[in-house]
């Protein structure tokens, strides 16, 4: 086999939201922000701007970043929380705006963790006997659209975007696979401290779940800072072990950009702050469009050089996570 990145794209909506904006609509301030999260701005969707519109964007940079057309693609996988509709999948609604023909797809949730869990699914799709030869991975996300614009708490972390992959396997064993080890885990145990409990079958919407604001994202802060810790830092020595690399073999860190802190916690514990690579100043968190915004950026900017071993880990809702050492 020889299953590769082949291109990758992104698309951030236009309006920018930075922590001044926010100092007018709750009562909070750059200083607090910058100094808990990292975060100093984020992009903001338009009303009219869905998740499959951001997608379908960043899909298409990455078709024209591969060198292929969309009548090429055996196969489309969205990660997302925030599907245009709870059905039909947003997948199909891209595969519909890029003319992708009739291509299977389908949406993948695992929140946060939803990308690298998307790659390994991608990569067991076109590794198994099923063999697809092209899938297009998306990370795509309007979290804007579960943020409670009067809790201060959540309202500053999030941002929207969407980040897109095509894979290819172009069938030559000497190529070397993207995908060089990979752990997933979750643990429905934790599955409250950050929900979004109205909208779903749980909880049907009526006038009194949305009195309640029982639509928008509720998290419990510091339980979820301390699980995203312990599980991305395990997760990242369990693949690296996986692999028999260390931390020296790594050219690139990218971990999921919720949180400047979380990431240095986890750098500092496996040891590479020097390698880790941080937008979340940027663009807060975009759930699963977030290590593909990276890896996109550090794609166009020249800074990948083919056999680059890229360690990459997050973790979500779920709680879920996972770590994924790539092979560029
Ligand atoms: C949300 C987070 C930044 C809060 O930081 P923290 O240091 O844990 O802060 P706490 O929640 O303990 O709150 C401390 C105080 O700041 C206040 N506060 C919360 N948000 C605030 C804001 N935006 N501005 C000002 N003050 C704020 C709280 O009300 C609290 O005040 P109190 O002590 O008077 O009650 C942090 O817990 C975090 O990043 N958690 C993980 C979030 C995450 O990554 N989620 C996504 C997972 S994919």
């Amino acid at each position: 086999m020889g299953i590769r990145i082949k291109g990758t794209g992104r698309y951030v909506p236009e309006k920018i939201l930075n922590n001044a904006d926010l100092e007018k609509m709750v009562d909070t301030s750059d200083e607090w922000i910058v100094t808990r999260t990292g975060i100093k701005e984020r992009h903001i969707a338009a009303d009219n701007e869905t998740t499959s519109d951001m997608a379908t964007k960043a899909a298409l940079a990455a078709l024209e970043n591969a060198g292929i057309t969309a009548d090429q693609l055996d196969f489309i996988i969205v990660s997302t929380v925030t599907p245009d509709h709870a059905f039909p999948c947003t997948a199909a609604l891209v595969q519909k705006k890029i003319g992708a023909g009739q291509c299977p797809c389908f949406d993948q949730e695992a929140a946060c963790s939803g990308l690298l869990y998307a790659f390994n699914t991608a990569y067991a799709l076109m590794s198994s006997p099923l063999a697809y030869k092209r899938v297009l991975v998306i990370g795509a996300e309007k979290m804007t659209s579960l943020v409670d614009w009067s809790d201060r708490s959540t309202c500053v972390l999030f941002g929207d975007a969407a980040a897109a992959f095509v894979l290819e396997n172009d069938g030559d064993p000497e190529t070397g696979d993207f995908y060089v080890a990979g752990e997933l885990g979750a643990d429905g145990n934790w599955s409250d401290i950050l929900q979004v409990p109205g909208g779903g079958s749980a909880n049907p919407p009526t006038h009194q779940t949305v009195d309640d604001k029982l639509h928008f994202l509720k998290m419990g802060g510091p339980k979820t800072f301390h699980m995203a810790v312990l599980s991305m830092t395990n997760a990242c020595r369990a693949v690296l072990e996986k692999s028999g690399k260390t931390i020296d073999d790594i050219a690139w860190a990218i971990p999921h950009q919720a949180n400047r802190r979380i990431i240095d916690a986890v750098a500092e514990r496996i040891g590479c702050p020097e390698k880790v690579y941080l937008n979340v100043d940027r663009y807060g968190n975009t759930s699963s469009a977030s290590i593909g915004i990276c890896l996109d950026e550090l794609n166009r900017s020249g800074n990948l050089k083919r056999g680059d071993l890229i360690l990459t880990a997050s973790f979500g809702a779920g709680l879920t996570w996972a770590s994924m050492l790539i092979r560029w």
